[in-house]
Protein backbone atom coordinates (compact mmCIF):
# COMPACT_ATOMS: atom_id res chain seq x y z
CA UNK A 1 0.00 0.00 0.00
CA UNK A 2 1.15 2.86 -1.15
CA UNK A 3 -0.45 6.92 0.24
CA UNK A 4 -3.65 7.67 2.40
CA UNK A 5 -6.58 6.98 0.40
CA UNK A 6 -8.67 10.10 -0.50
CA UNK A 7 -11.45 11.41 1.59
CA UNK A 8 -13.94 8.99 2.17
CA UNK A 9 -16.84 8.03 4.24
CA UNK A 10 -17.52 4.13 4.66
CA UNK A 11 -21.00 3.06 5.39
CA UNK A 12 -21.34 -0.06 6.80
CA UNK A 13 -24.37 -1.81 7.00
CA UNK A 14 -24.70 -4.66 8.96
CA UNK A 15 -22.72 -2.79 11.72
CA UNK A 16 -23.94 -4.92 14.68
CA UNK A 17 -22.71 -8.03 13.12
CA UNK A 18 -19.72 -10.51 13.21
CA UNK A 19 -18.01 -9.44 10.15
CA UNK A 20 -17.71 -5.96 11.10
CA UNK A 21 -16.24 -6.39 14.51
CA UNK A 22 -14.35 -9.40 13.67
CA UNK A 23 -12.69 -8.14 10.68
CA UNK A 24 -13.65 -4.91 8.93
CA UNK A 25 -13.05 -2.21 12.34
CA UNK A 26 -9.67 -4.48 13.22
CA UNK A 27 -8.72 -3.78 9.59
CA UNK A 28 -9.50 -0.39 9.85
CA UNK A 29 -7.46 0.02 12.57
CA UNK A 30 -4.53 -1.21 10.85
CA UNK A 31 -5.00 1.22 8.16
CA UNK A 32 -5.47 3.70 10.88
CA UNK A 33 -2.03 2.71 12.36
CA UNK A 34 -0.52 2.34 9.13
CA UNK A 35 -1.37 6.18 8.50
CA UNK A 36 -3.49 5.27 5.14
CA UNK A 37 -6.45 6.82 6.25
CA UNK A 38 -6.83 10.67 5.86
CA UNK A 39 -7.75 13.14 8.28
CA UNK A 40 -11.53 13.15 7.03
CA UNK A 41 -12.20 9.44 6.90
CA UNK A 42 -15.20 9.09 8.46
CA UNK A 43 -17.01 5.37 9.05
CA UNK A 44 -20.71 5.20 9.68
CA UNK A 45 -22.36 1.86 11.10
CA UNK A 46 -25.81 1.52 10.14
CA UNK A 47 -28.05 -1.55 11.76
CA UNK A 48 -32.06 -2.37 13.13
CA UNK A 49 -31.37 -2.47 16.88
CA UNK A 50 -31.47 0.83 18.51
CA UNK A 51 -27.61 2.38 19.52
CA UNK A 52 -25.52 5.56 19.25
CA UNK A 53 -22.01 6.70 18.61
CA UNK A 54 -20.93 6.65 22.08
CA UNK A 55 -21.70 2.91 22.38
CA UNK A 56 -20.99 1.60 19.32
CA UNK A 57 -17.05 3.13 19.73
CA UNK A 58 -16.88 1.11 23.28
CA UNK A 59 -18.38 -2.05 21.83
CA UNK A 60 -15.97 -2.02 19.43
CA UNK A 61 -13.15 -0.99 21.00
CA UNK A 62 -13.54 -3.51 23.53
CA UNK A 63 -13.69 -6.69 21.46
CA UNK A 64 -10.93 -4.91 19.43
CA UNK A 65 -8.70 -4.92 22.45
CA UNK A 66 -10.14 -8.55 23.07
CA UNK A 67 -9.13 -9.77 19.91
CA UNK A 68 -5.74 -8.23 20.21
CA UNK A 69 -4.89 -10.38 23.26
CA UNK A 70 -6.45 -13.52 21.52
CA UNK A 71 -3.70 -15.60 19.28
CA UNK A 72 -6.08 -17.93 17.41
CA UNK A 73 -8.20 -14.73 16.22
CA UNK A 74 -7.81 -13.77 12.82
CA UNK A 75 -6.62 -10.32 14.13
CA UNK A 76 -3.60 -11.43 16.32
CA UNK A 77 -0.84 -10.78 18.09
CA UNK A 78 -0.05 -7.80 19.25
CA UNK A 79 -1.03 -4.69 21.27
CA UNK A 80 -3.38 -2.10 20.56
CA UNK A 81 -1.89 1.70 19.71
CA UNK A 82 -4.05 3.94 22.03
CA UNK A 83 -3.59 6.80 19.32
CA UNK A 84 -4.56 4.63 16.63
CA UNK A 85 -7.66 3.78 17.86
CA UNK A 86 -8.51 7.03 19.16
CA UNK A 87 -7.87 8.28 16.14
CA UNK A 88 -10.22 5.78 14.26
CA UNK A 89 -12.83 5.91 17.52
CA UNK A 90 -13.24 9.31 16.55
CA UNK A 91 -14.45 9.16 13.56
CA UNK A 92 -17.26 6.06 14.37
CA UNK A 93 -20.69 6.90 13.90
CA UNK A 94 -23.64 4.84 14.29
CA UNK A 95 -27.06 4.67 13.00
CA UNK A 96 -29.81 2.94 13.40
CA UNK A 97 -31.96 2.16 10.06
CA UNK A 98 -34.64 -0.41 8.77
CA UNK A 99 -33.26 -1.39 5.25
CA UNK A 100 -36.89 -2.18 4.43
CA UNK A 101 -37.74 1.36 5.25
CA UNK A 102 -36.97 4.68 2.58
CA UNK A 103 -37.15 6.99 5.24
CA UNK A 104 -34.20 5.29 7.28
CA UNK A 105 -32.27 5.87 3.93
CA UNK A 106 -33.55 9.62 3.42
CA UNK A 107 -32.29 9.99 6.96
CA UNK A 108 -29.13 8.34 6.17
CA UNK A 109 -28.75 10.57 2.60
CA UNK A 110 -29.07 13.83 5.04
CA UNK A 111 -25.96 12.69 6.73
CA UNK A 112 -23.98 12.20 3.78
CA UNK A 113 -24.41 15.54 2.46
CA UNK A 114 -21.29 16.92 1.24
CA UNK A 115 -19.69 13.59 1.62
CA UNK A 116 -16.92 13.23 -1.48
CA UNK A 117 -16.69 9.66 -1.96
CA UNK A 118 -18.89 7.07 -0.42
CA UNK A 119 -18.14 3.15 0.23
CA UNK A 120 -21.33 1.33 1.22
CA UNK A 121 -20.34 -1.86 2.45
CA UNK A 122 -23.03 -4.78 2.58
CA UNK A 123 -21.76 -6.57 5.76
CA UNK A 124 -25.66 -7.71 5.52
CA UNK A 125 -27.45 -11.14 5.33
CA UNK A 126 -27.90 -12.14 1.53
CA UNK A 127 -31.31 -11.60 1.15
CA UNK A 128 -30.79 -7.79 1.90
CA UNK A 129 -28.02 -7.15 -0.77
CA UNK A 130 -30.40 -6.19 -3.43
CA UNK A 131 -33.09 -4.03 -1.30
CA UNK A 132 -30.41 -2.06 0.31
CA UNK A 133 -28.97 -1.30 -2.84
CA UNK A 134 -32.33 -0.20 -4.54
CA UNK A 135 -33.42 2.01 -1.60
CA UNK A 136 -29.68 3.46 -1.57
CA UNK A 137 -30.86 4.26 -5.27
CA UNK A 138 -34.10 5.69 -4.49
CA UNK A 139 -32.60 7.74 -1.71
CA UNK A 140 -30.84 9.19 -4.59
CA UNK A 141 -27.35 7.92 -2.76
CA UNK A 142 -25.94 5.83 -6.12
CA UNK A 143 -25.53 8.98 -8.07
CA UNK A 144 -21.72 9.90 -8.50
CA UNK A 145 -19.72 12.39 -9.82
CA UNK A 146 -16.27 12.57 -10.47
CA UNK A 147 -14.52 13.85 -7.21
CA UNK A 148 -17.54 12.30 -5.61
CA UNK A 149 -17.82 7.97 -6.72
CA UNK A 150 -20.25 6.03 -4.95
CA UNK A 151 -19.28 2.42 -4.85
CA UNK A 152 -20.58 -0.51 -3.16
CA UNK A 153 -18.71 -3.54 -1.67
CA UNK A 154 -20.96 -6.54 -1.55
CA UNK A 155 -19.91 -10.02 0.93
CA UNK A 156 -20.27 -13.64 -0.20
CA UNK A 157 -22.30 -15.39 -0.79
CA UNK A 158 -23.15 -13.96 -4.01
CA UNK A 159 -26.12 -15.93 -4.71
CA UNK A 160 -26.91 -19.68 -4.07
CA UNK A 161 -26.97 -20.85 -7.92
CA UNK A 162 -25.99 -19.68 -10.69
CA UNK A 163 -29.68 -18.71 -11.63
CA UNK A 164 -29.71 -16.45 -7.73
CA UNK A 165 -26.42 -15.07 -8.72
CA UNK A 166 -27.59 -13.78 -12.50
CA UNK A 167 -30.98 -12.20 -10.50
CA UNK A 168 -28.68 -10.41 -7.89
CA UNK A 169 -26.79 -9.11 -11.04
CA UNK A 170 -29.55 -8.21 -12.44
CA UNK A 171 -30.89 -6.35 -9.81
CA UNK A 172 -27.86 -4.82 -8.46
CA UNK A 173 -26.79 -3.66 -12.60
CA UNK A 174 -30.70 -2.12 -12.27
CA UNK A 175 -29.38 0.85 -10.54
CA UNK A 176 -25.52 0.67 -10.41
CA UNK A 177 -22.54 0.47 -13.14
CA UNK A 178 -21.01 -2.06 -12.83
CA UNK A 179 -17.53 -0.47 -12.00
CA UNK A 180 -19.37 1.11 -8.90
CA UNK A 181 -19.74 -2.98 -7.60
CA UNK A 182 -17.21 -4.67 -5.35
CA UNK A 183 -17.61 -8.11 -5.31
CA UNK A 184 -15.50 -9.33 -2.54
CA UNK A 185 -13.56 -12.44 -1.67
CA UNK A 186 -11.44 -11.80 1.41
CA UNK A 187 -8.84 -14.56 -0.29
CA UNK A 188 -7.76 -12.23 -2.76
CA UNK A 189 -6.80 -9.85 -0.14
CA UNK A 190 -4.21 -12.22 1.48
CA UNK A 191 -0.89 -11.18 0.89
CA UNK A 192 0.34 -15.17 0.20
CA UNK A 193 -2.65 -15.06 -2.41
CA UNK A 194 -1.68 -11.68 -4.30
CA UNK A 195 2.16 -13.78 -3.93
CA UNK A 196 1.13 -15.92 -6.71
CA UNK A 197 1.10 -13.22 -9.52
CA UNK A 198 4.62 -12.27 -8.71
CA UNK A 199 6.17 -15.90 -7.83
CA UNK A 200 5.06 -16.72 -11.55
CA UNK A 201 5.50 -13.83 -13.74
CA UNK A 202 8.46 -12.45 -12.07
CA UNK A 203 10.78 -15.46 -11.89
CA UNK A 204 12.12 -16.73 -14.75
CA UNK A 205 12.74 -20.06 -13.17
CA UNK A 206 9.68 -20.58 -12.92
CA UNK A 207 7.62 -19.21 -15.99
CA UNK A 208 9.05 -21.71 -18.80
CA UNK A 209 7.69 -24.54 -16.51
CA UNK A 210 4.34 -23.31 -15.63
CA UNK A 211 1.98 -25.49 -18.21
CA UNK A 212 0.88 -28.48 -19.08
CA UNK A 213 4.37 -29.17 -20.75
CA UNK A 214 6.33 -29.55 -17.53
CA UNK A 215 3.33 -29.68 -15.28
CA UNK A 216 1.78 -33.04 -14.40
CA UNK A 217 -1.48 -31.86 -11.82
CA UNK A 218 -2.08 -29.69 -9.36
CA UNK A 219 -4.18 -29.68 -5.92
CA UNK A 220 -5.35 -26.88 -4.17
CA UNK A 221 -6.62 -27.47 -0.79
CA UNK A 222 -8.32 -25.55 2.47
CA UNK A 223 -8.74 -27.63 5.29
CA UNK A 224 -9.75 -26.27 8.43
CA UNK A 225 -9.84 -27.66 11.90
CA UNK A 226 -12.78 -25.57 13.15
CA UNK A 227 -16.72 -27.10 12.69
CA UNK A 228 -19.10 -25.28 11.67
CA UNK A 229 -19.33 -23.75 15.29
CA UNK A 230 -22.33 -21.43 15.17
CA UNK A 231 -22.92 -20.95 12.11
CA UNK A 232 -24.79 -23.84 11.71
CA UNK A 233 -28.02 -22.10 10.07
CA UNK A 234 -26.24 -20.44 7.37
CA UNK A 235 -24.04 -23.58 6.52
CA UNK A 236 -26.63 -26.22 6.78
CA UNK A 237 -28.35 -24.65 3.53
CA UNK A 238 -25.23 -23.94 2.16
CA UNK A 239 -22.54 -26.63 2.62
CA UNK A 240 -18.47 -26.78 1.80
CA UNK A 241 -18.68 -26.69 -1.64
CA UNK A 242 -21.10 -23.28 -1.74
CA UNK A 243 -19.01 -22.06 0.83
CA UNK A 244 -15.67 -22.34 -0.30
CA UNK A 245 -15.33 -23.71 -4.13
CA UNK A 246 -16.63 -21.20 -6.74
CA UNK A 247 -15.10 -18.20 -4.60
CA UNK A 248 -11.91 -18.68 -2.84
CA UNK A 249 -10.81 -22.30 -4.46
CA UNK A 250 -11.48 -20.55 -7.34
CA UNK A 251 -9.58 -17.49 -7.02
CA UNK A 252 -6.27 -19.76 -6.22
CA UNK A 253 -6.74 -21.93 -9.69
CA UNK A 254 -7.73 -18.86 -11.46
CA UNK A 255 -4.58 -17.49 -9.59
CA UNK A 256 -2.31 -20.34 -10.72
CA UNK A 257 -3.77 -20.97 -13.61
CA UNK A 258 -4.26 -17.66 -15.55
CA UNK A 259 -2.46 -16.42 -18.53
CA UNK A 260 0.42 -13.21 -17.78
CA UNK A 261 -1.77 -10.06 -17.83
CA UNK A 262 -0.85 -7.29 -20.10
CA UNK A 263 -0.19 -5.54 -17.22
CA UNK A 264 -1.11 -5.51 -13.64
CA UNK A 265 -3.99 -2.97 -14.60
CA UNK A 266 -7.17 -3.82 -12.85
CA UNK A 267 -8.85 -4.61 -16.03
CA UNK A 268 -5.88 -6.27 -17.54
CA UNK A 269 -6.00 -8.80 -14.65
CA UNK A 270 -9.51 -8.72 -13.85
CA UNK A 271 -9.63 -10.45 -18.14
CA UNK A 272 -6.63 -13.17 -17.53
CA UNK A 273 -8.50 -14.01 -14.20
CA UNK A 274 -11.76 -14.57 -15.54
CA UNK A 275 -10.61 -15.97 -18.90
CA UNK A 276 -8.99 -18.84 -16.60
CA UNK A 277 -12.76 -18.88 -14.85
CA UNK A 278 -14.85 -19.61 -17.84
CA UNK A 279 -11.83 -22.01 -18.55
CA UNK A 280 -13.07 -24.48 -15.99
CA UNK A 281 -15.06 -27.30 -18.18
CA UNK A 282 -19.19 -27.44 -17.29
CA UNK A 283 -19.42 -31.62 -16.64
CA UNK A 284 -22.79 -33.11 -16.92
CA UNK A 285 -24.51 -33.98 -13.56
CA UNK A 286 -23.34 -37.80 -14.87
CA UNK A 287 -19.52 -36.51 -14.69
CA UNK A 288 -19.99 -34.20 -11.74
CA UNK A 289 -20.95 -37.31 -9.95
CA UNK A 290 -18.02 -39.30 -11.36
CA UNK A 291 -15.25 -36.72 -10.66
CA UNK A 292 -16.44 -35.86 -6.99
CA UNK A 293 -16.30 -37.06 -3.46
CA UNK A 294 -18.14 -35.40 -0.28
CA UNK A 295 -18.20 -36.16 3.10
CA UNK A 296 -19.81 -35.09 6.34
CA UNK A 297 -17.84 -35.11 9.59
CA UNK A 298 -19.11 -37.10 12.87
CA UNK A 299 -17.95 -37.01 16.34
CA UNK A 300 -14.17 -37.14 16.72
CA UNK A 301 -11.30 -35.29 18.08
CA UNK A 302 -9.13 -32.81 16.68
CA UNK A 303 -5.89 -31.59 17.67
CA UNK A 304 -6.88 -33.56 20.78
CA UNK A 305 -10.41 -31.34 21.77
CA UNK A 306 -13.65 -33.85 21.71
CA UNK A 307 -16.03 -32.19 18.37
CA UNK A 308 -19.75 -32.91 18.43
CA UNK A 309 -20.64 -34.32 15.01
CA UNK A 310 -22.09 -31.95 12.40
CA UNK A 311 -25.54 -33.04 12.61
CA UNK A 312 -25.48 -32.22 16.46
CA UNK A 313 -24.20 -28.65 16.13
CA UNK A 314 -26.75 -25.92 17.06
CA UNK A 315 -29.37 -25.36 14.03
CA UNK A 316 -27.97 -28.00 11.95
CA UNK A 317 -30.71 -30.43 10.36
CA UNK A 318 -30.20 -33.78 12.49
CA UNK A 319 -30.92 -35.74 9.24
CA UNK A 320 -28.66 -33.20 7.31
CA UNK A 321 -27.85 -34.22 4.03
CA UNK A 322 -25.06 -31.32 3.71
CA UNK A 323 -21.25 -31.84 3.09
CA UNK A 324 -18.62 -30.51 5.25
CA UNK A 325 -15.83 -31.84 3.02
CA UNK A 326 -15.54 -31.73 -0.77
CA UNK A 327 -12.95 -32.91 -3.23
CA UNK A 328 -13.48 -32.81 -7.23
CA UNK A 329 -11.46 -32.99 -10.31
CA UNK A 330 -11.73 -30.49 -12.55
CA UNK A 331 -10.48 -29.96 -15.88
CA UNK A 332 -9.33 -26.37 -17.45
CA UNK A 333 -10.25 -26.21 -21.19
CA UNK A 334 -7.57 -24.12 -22.66
CA UNK A 335 -4.29 -24.31 -24.14
CA UNK A 336 -2.13 -23.86 -21.47
CA UNK A 337 -3.70 -26.66 -19.64
CA UNK A 338 -5.00 -28.98 -21.63
CA UNK A 339 -4.72 -32.42 -19.85
CA UNK A 340 -3.66 -31.21 -16.56
CA UNK A 341 -5.98 -32.07 -14.18
CA UNK A 342 -6.98 -29.94 -10.93
CA UNK A 343 -7.69 -31.31 -7.60
CA UNK A 344 -9.59 -29.39 -5.44
CA UNK A 345 -10.68 -30.20 -1.85
CA UNK A 346 -11.86 -28.09 1.22
CA UNK A 347 -13.14 -29.38 4.61
CA UNK A 348 -14.24 -28.75 8.21
CA UNK A 349 -12.81 -30.79 11.61
CA UNK A 350 -9.89 -31.87 9.58
CA UNK A 351 -6.55 -32.83 11.39
CA UNK A 352 -5.07 -29.58 10.40
CA UNK A 353 -5.20 -25.87 9.36
CA UNK A 354 -3.77 -25.87 5.64
CA UNK A 355 -4.54 -23.81 2.76
CA UNK A 356 -2.18 -24.68 0.16
CA UNK A 357 -1.50 -24.90 -3.64
CA UNK A 358 0.37 -27.85 -4.47
CA UNK A 359 1.94 -28.07 -8.09
CA UNK A 360 3.22 -31.55 -9.03
CA UNK A 361 5.83 -31.60 -12.20
CA UNK A 362 6.20 -33.99 -14.51
CA UNK A 363 9.24 -36.93 -13.40
CA UNK A 364 12.41 -36.87 -15.47
CA UNK A 365 13.40 -40.16 -17.63
CA UNK A 366 13.91 -42.75 -15.33
CA UNK A 367 16.21 -44.59 -17.47
CA UNK A 368 18.98 -44.18 -14.99
CA UNK A 369 17.30 -45.28 -11.73
CA UNK A 370 16.57 -49.04 -13.23
CA UNK A 371 15.83 -50.37 -9.73
CA UNK A 372 12.69 -49.57 -7.57
CA UNK A 373 15.17 -48.46 -4.52
CA UNK A 374 17.31 -46.71 -6.41
CA UNK A 375 14.52 -44.62 -8.22
CA UNK A 376 13.15 -41.26 -7.34
CA UNK A 377 10.91 -41.26 -3.99
CA UNK A 378 8.44 -38.91 -4.90
CA UNK A 379 7.14 -35.78 -7.58
CA UNK A 380 8.88 -32.75 -7.71
CA UNK A 381 6.96 -30.47 -6.04
CA UNK A 382 6.54 -26.77 -5.31
CA UNK A 383 3.67 -25.88 -2.83
CA UNK A 384 2.62 -22.46 -2.31
CA UNK A 385 1.51 -22.02 1.10
CA UNK A 386 -1.21 -19.91 1.85
CA UNK A 387 -1.83 -19.89 5.11
CA UNK A 388 -0.48 -20.55 7.81
CA UNK A 389 3.42 -20.95 7.89
CA UNK A 390 3.22 -19.00 4.73
CA UNK A 391 5.68 -19.25 2.22
CA UNK A 392 6.83 -21.57 -0.99
CA UNK A 393 8.51 -24.71 -0.75
CA UNK A 394 10.12 -26.81 -3.34
CA UNK A 395 10.42 -30.70 -3.00
CA UNK A 396 12.99 -32.29 -4.96
CA UNK A 397 15.16 -35.21 -5.42
CA UNK A 398 18.84 -35.54 -3.86
CA UNK A 399 21.51 -38.13 -3.22
CA UNK A 400 21.99 -39.65 -0.03
CA UNK A 401 25.45 -39.47 1.71
CA UNK A 402 27.12 -42.99 1.06
CA UNK A 403 28.68 -44.86 -1.66
CA UNK A 404 25.35 -45.94 -3.76
CA UNK A 405 23.08 -43.66 -6.13
CA UNK A 406 19.90 -43.60 -3.47
CA UNK A 407 17.86 -40.48 -3.94
CA UNK A 408 15.79 -38.42 -1.10
CA UNK A 409 13.34 -36.19 -0.79
CA UNK A 410 14.23 -32.92 0.66
CA UNK A 411 13.17 -29.16 0.20
CA UNK A 412 13.53 -25.91 -0.23
CA UNK A 413 11.71 -23.52 2.02
CA UNK A 414 11.07 -20.20 2.01
CA UNK A 415 9.06 -18.44 4.71
CA UNK A 416 7.23 -15.11 4.55
CA UNK A 417 8.03 -14.71 8.34
CA UNK A 418 12.06 -14.96 7.45
CA UNK A 419 12.16 -12.06 5.23
CA UNK A 420 9.53 -9.52 5.82
CA UNK A 421 7.98 -8.13 9.18
CA UNK A 422 4.33 -9.20 8.87
CA UNK A 423 2.54 -6.53 10.13
CA UNK A 424 -0.70 -8.21 11.57
CA UNK A 425 -3.95 -8.18 9.02
CA UNK A 426 -6.96 -9.44 8.97
CA UNK A 427 -6.71 -9.71 4.65
CA UNK A 428 -9.46 -7.05 4.59
CA UNK A 429 -7.24 -3.93 5.06
CA UNK A 430 -5.97 -4.60 1.14
CA UNK A 431 -9.41 -4.82 0.07
CA UNK A 432 -11.23 -1.59 2.05
CA UNK A 433 -8.23 0.44 0.88
CA UNK A 434 -8.67 -0.76 -2.48
CA UNK A 435 -12.45 0.43 -2.35
CA UNK A 436 -11.69 3.38 -0.66
CA UNK A 437 -8.96 4.49 -3.84
CA UNK A 438 -11.48 2.90 -6.23
CA UNK A 439 -9.29 -0.03 -7.49
CA UNK A 440 -10.97 -3.07 -8.93
CA UNK A 441 -7.86 -5.48 -9.56
CA UNK A 442 -9.16 -7.89 -6.72
CA UNK A 443 -12.83 -7.98 -6.87
CA UNK A 444 -14.98 -9.75 -9.20
CA UNK A 445 -17.01 -9.17 -12.51
CA UNK A 446 -20.26 -9.72 -13.07
CA UNK A 447 -19.17 -12.30 -15.08
CA UNK A 448 -16.75 -13.95 -13.33
CA UNK A 449 -19.38 -14.79 -10.58
CA UNK A 450 -21.52 -16.53 -13.21
CA UNK A 451 -18.55 -18.32 -14.60
CA UNK A 452 -17.92 -19.53 -11.02
CA UNK A 453 -21.16 -20.96 -10.24
CA UNK A 454 -22.00 -22.34 -14.18
CA UNK A 455 -19.15 -24.84 -13.13
CA UNK A 456 -20.11 -25.71 -9.54
CA UNK A 457 -24.06 -26.42 -10.75
CA UNK A 458 -23.31 -29.81 -11.94
CA UNK A 459 -22.34 -30.92 -8.82
CA UNK A 460 -24.87 -29.12 -6.73
CA UNK A 461 -27.53 -30.79 -9.31
CA UNK A 462 -26.23 -34.21 -9.03
CA UNK A 463 -26.07 -34.33 -5.49
CA UNK A 464 -29.51 -32.88 -5.03
CA UNK A 465 -30.54 -35.52 -7.75
CA UNK A 466 -29.22 -38.35 -6.36
CA UNK A 467 -30.21 -37.07 -2.38
CA UNK A 468 -27.90 -39.42 -0.49
CA UNK A 469 -26.39 -38.34 2.67
CA UNK A 470 -22.25 -37.41 2.30
CA UNK A 471 -19.91 -40.14 3.27
CA UNK A 472 -19.17 -39.62 6.73
CA UNK A 473 -15.91 -38.78 7.99
CA UNK A 474 -14.18 -38.98 12.14
CA UNK A 475 -13.81 -35.29 13.01
CA UNK A 476 -9.78 -35.55 13.05
CA UNK A 477 -9.42 -37.19 10.04
CA UNK A 478 -8.77 -35.99 6.37
CA UNK A 479 -12.38 -36.36 4.92
CA UNK A 480 -13.68 -39.64 3.20
CA UNK A 481 -11.65 -42.40 1.69
CA UNK A 482 -13.99 -41.51 -1.71
CA UNK A 483 -11.45 -38.22 -1.80
CA UNK A 484 -8.33 -40.22 -1.78
CA UNK A 485 -9.93 -42.75 -4.46
CA UNK A 486 -10.52 -39.65 -7.02
CA UNK A 487 -6.59 -39.43 -6.76
CA UNK A 488 -5.98 -43.12 -6.42
CA UNK A 489 -7.22 -44.04 -9.89
CA UNK A 490 -5.52 -41.63 -11.49
CA UNK A 491 -2.05 -43.03 -10.08
CA UNK A 492 -1.44 -40.22 -7.77
CA UNK A 493 -2.40 -39.24 -4.09
CA UNK A 494 -2.74 -35.81 -2.33
CA UNK A 495 -0.40 -34.51 -0.61
CA UNK A 496 -0.79 -35.17 3.43
CA UNK A 497 -3.03 -32.11 5.44
CA UNK A 498 -0.08 -30.54 7.42
CA UNK A 499 2.67 -31.93 5.94
C1 LIG B 1 -15.41 -18.01 4.81
C2 LIG B 1 -16.27 -19.25 4.98
O1 LIG B 1 -15.77 -17.31 3.65
O2 LIG B 1 -14.05 -18.40 4.74
C3 LIG B 1 -15.87 -20.00 6.22
O3 LIG B 1 -17.63 -18.87 5.05
C4 LIG B 1 -14.39 -20.30 6.22
O4 LIG B 1 -16.62 -21.19 6.37
C5 LIG B 1 -13.57 -19.05 5.90
O5 LIG B 1 -14.04 -20.79 7.50
C6 LIG B 1 -12.12 -19.39 5.66
O6 LIG B 1 -11.38 -18.21 5.56
P1 LIG B 1 -9.94 -18.10 6.20
O7 LIG B 1 -9.45 -16.76 5.82
O8 LIG B 1 -10.15 -18.28 7.69
O9 LIG B 1 -9.15 -19.22 5.62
Amino acid sequence: MADEAPASTLVIFGAGGDLTKRLLVPALYNLSHAHRLPDDFRAIGVDHSSGDDAGFRKDLGSFLHSLASDPTSEFGKGKIDPKAWDWLAQRLSYQVADFNDQGSFRALAKRLEGAKGIVFYLAVSPQFFAPVVEQLAKAGLTRQSEDAPRRVVVEKPFGYDLKSAQALNARLLAVLQEDQIYRIDHFLGKETVRNIMVARFGNGVLEPLWSRLHIDSVQITAAETIGVEERGGYYDKAGALRDMVPNHLFQLLAMVAMEPPNSFDAEAVRAEHGRALEAIRVYSPREALANSARGQYGAGKVGGEEMVAYRDSPKVDPKSHTETFVALKLWLDNWRWSGVPFYLRTGKAMSAHDTNITVQFKAAPGILFRTAEAGPTGPNLMVLRIQPREGISLHFEAKRPGPEIRPAQVKLEFCYADYFKMAPATGYETLLYDCLIGDHTLFMRAQDVEAAWRAVTPFLEAWAEKASAPTPYAAGQDGPASAQELLACDGRRWRPIGA
